[in-house]
């Protein structure tokens, strides 16, 4: 994007002291440099699949060699001991003075990749993310400001001086806005920015009044940047900054330009959409590999899925179902929002209960729905059993141990549940939506072809149908089951192609800052 009126200069920053010595990069070396901002990072710290991608995509690009490094939040919970804290304390500009921040630097598991983490305990050191289930913290603008800022602060602090700078969601849309601004004359303003729409339901909308809190002047909330309908937010800020914009499929990329999946700011996207990309995620295929998974009762792989059935076993065991092999097993496993279309499926599980199956369901999320599925599950114990909470271990039993995963999702960016399970043999029965309908392929019955069942309206009969559609391939046309089974699994999901495609961004990113073409 074209710079804008410089803004006010910031404040001096007191002399940091943080010495970096040795992850210091001098400029130059060849390699594109890129700061990887994220408020969520597995395996540190995750509530979804934003935190998957941040876990996993900078390795990808690490293997192009970029000299690509990650700064998240010290939360509570990550094992700060393990971690080396750099000396000295990060100045971060807010609102009422300077934050001393510390940082501690980690490595990506398996990598030399940079994990920068700033602790700030009056913000970070408490026990959820965002807030408590179904709700939010009251203070996440200043939060995830800070965060922003911090970001910034850290890569002079320590000479990492980016040519590309990667945000994500609203958490970090402050980022390209400040390299636009409060940055303005400084050598941070050189770096090209890319923000990436992980998911527009979640926006940063906050009351105008708030707008002192980014530290940024009342005259950008304007209709150009923050104001948005009479509030202030912090996605259209990022939409209007950023050099390029990017989402999770491209579907979703053309989805949120409508009025039906942009949430209020597809016109906004819209204007923008020469400048918006869908970039399909992948998964990490090493820890998502039924040849090597801790979490599962045997190995399988694409030439030989017979111990699928011990998993499906296993699984069944686990949850206290009738052992028959026969009856088909439905997992579930997701956030229990609106999003996900769970409400949807909740009318539509009297019906399919029947038939004779199985469905487990774990997810935690909004308290109504929580509720909601713990009666079902004592209510139709013979069936269906709902897991409520968070559970890595088992999220990675269901994907191996059932038959079909169901997604009845309202939106999806892009989803990762329904590429896991295809990974593990479990045929997906997905709403066609978003990055849904980029992953799975629609079951042809005439030639058996497909690797998952697609379904359009999100209606009961509509996800009643389908299964009963999956149910019938099951019993009736077998083969063709097996052969989606192999075709699912055989799917390349890795990261490779999507490394590619945000490496050419980040080269884009870079030559419409600077104007020329990285070398
Ligand atoms: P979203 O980011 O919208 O939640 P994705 O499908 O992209 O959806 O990613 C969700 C990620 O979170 C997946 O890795 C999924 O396995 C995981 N997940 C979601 N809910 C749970 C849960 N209750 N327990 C364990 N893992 C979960
Ligand atoms: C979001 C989306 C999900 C996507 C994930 C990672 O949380 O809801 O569809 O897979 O981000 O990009």
């Amino acid at each position: 994007m074209a710079a804008r009126t410089p803004a006010a200069p910031t404040p001096a920053i007191p002399a940091t002291t943080v010495s970096a010595d040795r992850i210091t990069v001098q400029s130059g070396d060849g390699r594109l440099k890129v700061l990887f901002v994220a408020s969520e990072v597995a395996p540190f710290r995750k509530t979804g699949g934003l935190a998957d991608v941040a876990g996993v995509l900078p390795r990808a690009l690490r293997q192009r060699g970029i000299d690509i490094r990650v700064v998240m939040p010290l939360y509570q919970g990550i094992q700060w001991n393990n971690l080396e804290q750099l000396d000295g304390t990060l100045a971060v500009p807010m609102y009422f003075g300077h934050a001393r921040a510390g940082v501690r630097m980690g490595r990506l598991p398996g990598t030399d990749l940079p994990v920068y983490f700033i602790e700030y305990n009056r913000f970070f050191d408490r026990p959820y993310v965002y807030g408590p289930p179904g709700q939010a913290y009251s203070d996440n603008l200043e939060r995830f400001a800070f965060l922003s800022r911090a970001s910034l602060e850290l890569c002079k602090t320590i000479g990492f001086i980016p040519d590309v700078i990667h945000a994500n969601d609203w958490q970090t849309a402050l980022v390209p806005v400040y390299v636009n601004t409060v940055e303005w004359s400084k050598p941070l303003h050189g770096a090209g920015t890319v923000f990436t729409i992980h998911n527009l339901a979640y926006q940063g909308n906050f009351e105008s009044g708030a707008m002192f809190i980014t530290g940024l002047g009342f005259e950008h909330y304007n209709p150009y940047e923050f104001e948005h309908f009479g509030d202030m937010n912090l996605m259209k800020a990022a939409i209007r900054h950023a050099n390029l914009l990017s989402t999770v499929s491209p579907t979703y990329a053309r989805e949120i330009q409508t009025s039906g999946y942009g949430f209020g700011l597809d016109g906004e996207l819209a204007l923008r959409g020469h400048d918006l990309r869908g970039v399909l995620n992948g998964i990490d295929t090493r820890d998502w590999d039924p040849a090597h998974d801790p979490n599962i009762a045997a190995p399988y792989n694409a030439a030989d899925f017979s111990a699928k059935a011990t998993c499906k076993a296993a699984l069944q065991q686990q949850l206290g179902l009738a052992l028959r092999p026969k009856v088909p097993l439905f997992g579930v496993v997701g956030r229990l929002t609106a999003q996900k279309g769970f409400d949807v499926l909740a009318h539509a599980l009297e019906r399919i209960f029947h038939w004779d199956v199985q469905i487990v369901l774990l997810g935690n999320g909004d308290h109504e729905a929580e509720a909601f599925f713990r009666y079902l599950a004592s209510r139709r114990s013979d069936k269906f059993r709902a897991f409520i909470g968070f559970d890595e271990g088992l999220a990675h039993r269901i994907e191996a141990g059932s038959d079909f995963l169901l997604m009845p999702s309202r939106f999806e960016p892009c989803g990762l549940n329904q590429m896991y399970s295809q990974r593990y043999g479990t045929l997906p029965i997905v709403r066609g939506t978003g990055g849904l309908l980029d992953t799975v392929v629609n079951y042809d019955q005439a030639t058996g072809n497909g690797t998952g069942f697609i379904f359009w309206d999100l209606n009961p009969g509509a996800i009643v149908d389908t299964v009963g559609w999956a149910l019938s391939t099951y019993i009736d046309r077998p083969a063709h089951i097996t052969a989606m089974r192999k075709r699912a699994m055989e799917q390349d999901f890795s990261w490779d192609r999507a490394a590619a495609a945000y490496e050419q961004l980040y080269r884009e990113a870079f030559k419409i800052r600077r104007g020329q073409e990285f070398k």
